[in-house]
């Protein structure tokens, strides 16, 4: 217990982040968790496949001495390091020390690539979209998992991205372009109120704004730029959010709801709360061979219990892998045609 004390006080945590997270997981957990926010994440891309092969892409950075390993849940990621000091074989969990920017090099900014998370990378691969289906991402800026179901969509069919925020729309419209997703319609609307122009959608996307507790490691002001307060403000959009998620659903169709915060509230109950209201609703097994990098949803915590389907989500906490991946949540909620 001194030693998370110690971490706590050094590293500047609010106190009720440390308690919560010693509810929430035990001692050992959360010591693991504190120790994995000091380590800096290694930085990772998004191969943009309608631009170019992987095999094409490794060739170029590889010249320009960048070294790629990939990211088991998501073929088209990969960690990026600086090739000499990987030949090195330094700590594989510190952060390269890149010549020059991988955000900077020419197939960047030709879009054959996106800088994203290891992490981020899940919510896409979890909802799967197909070309010709017709998916909604429903908090889309700056867009790098819009750009990711782009890809994957072959940029055919129908892919439609709102953001709220009128200053974020520009990060979003220009990855949009850089990696020439031309499937896609961007609105900048609340996605809480949209709905009647629309004839629902058979994929949906909810990356909902969150507090983001799972970025800590990259970005530490995060400690302390948010309270409890926030939590529940939060959680309150999120479910306004999801009920309109599931509004603009289709019969049988599936949806992602996913998270950078590792708070209970923004992530299981606001799902549960949801599902209360809606008997067709359910948390549906996410594949095996993703599921088995990371835990699963949890069913009770903190005196609350859940909807047992819950299991079936997925949280990412930053000790899960050598490369520091950041905290995240991500649940496939499926819409029954009958109950
Ligand atoms: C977690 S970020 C999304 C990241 C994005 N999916 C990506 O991968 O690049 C959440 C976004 O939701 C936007 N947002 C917040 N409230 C919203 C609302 N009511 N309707 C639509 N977008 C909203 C925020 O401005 C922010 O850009």
């Amino acid at each position: 217990m001194s030693q998370i004390y110690r971490i706590m006080k050094n590293e500047q945590y609010q106190p009720y982040m440390v308690e919560r997270y010693i509810l929430m997981f035990g001692e050992e957990k959360t010591l693991e968790l504190l120790r994995s926010f000091q380590k800096p994440p290694v930085p990772s891309i998004n191969v943009n496949t309608c631009n170019i092969s992987i095999k094409a892409l490794k060739e170029r950075l590889e010249a320009k001495h960048f070294h790629l390993e990939p990211v088991p849940w998501c073929s088209t990621g990969f960690w990026i390091y600086d090739a000499h000091e990987y030949e090195k074989k330094m700590n594989p969990g510190m952060v390269s020390q890149f010549q020059f920017s991988p955000g900077a090099t020419h197939e960047y900014l030709q879009g054959m690539y996106s800088m994203q998370g290891a992490s981020s990378m899940l919510p896409p691969v979890l909802l799967d979209p197909k070309p010709d289906d017709d998916v909604l991402d429903m908090a889309a800026a700056p867009g790098t998992k819009f750009v990711q179901m782009g890809q994957m969509m072959k940029n055919r069919g129908v892919l439609v991205g709102v953001e709220r925020s009128l200053d974020r729309v520009p990060a979003l419209k220009a990855n949009v372009q850089r990696c020439g997703v031309t499937n896609s319609i961007l609105i900048c609307n609340d996605s809480r109120h949209i709905g009647e122009q629309f004839n629902g959608f058979g994929k949906i996307l909810l990356d909902a704004p969150c507090t983001g507790e799972g970025l800590i490691g990259s970005d530490p002001t995060r400690k302390n730029s948010r309270s409890v307060g926030d939590i529940q403000t939060m959680r309150d959009i999120q479910v306004q959010l999801l009920e309109n998620a599931v509004a603009l659903l289709k019969p049988s169709g599936r949806m992602v709801y996913s998270t950078c915060s590792l708070a209970p509230e923004e992530n299981e109950f606001v799902i549960d709360k949801v599902i209360q209201n809606h008997k067709n609703l359910a948390v549906v097994e996410p594949p095996k061979e993703i599921a088995k990098h990371f835990d699963q949803g949890l069913v009770q915590t903190m005196g609350a219990k859940f909807d047992p389907s819950l299991k079936n989500a997925i949280r990412v906490y930053p000790y899960h892998h050598p490369t520091r991946p950041e905290g995240f949540f991500a649940a496939i909620i499926e819409k029954m045609e009958k109950i």
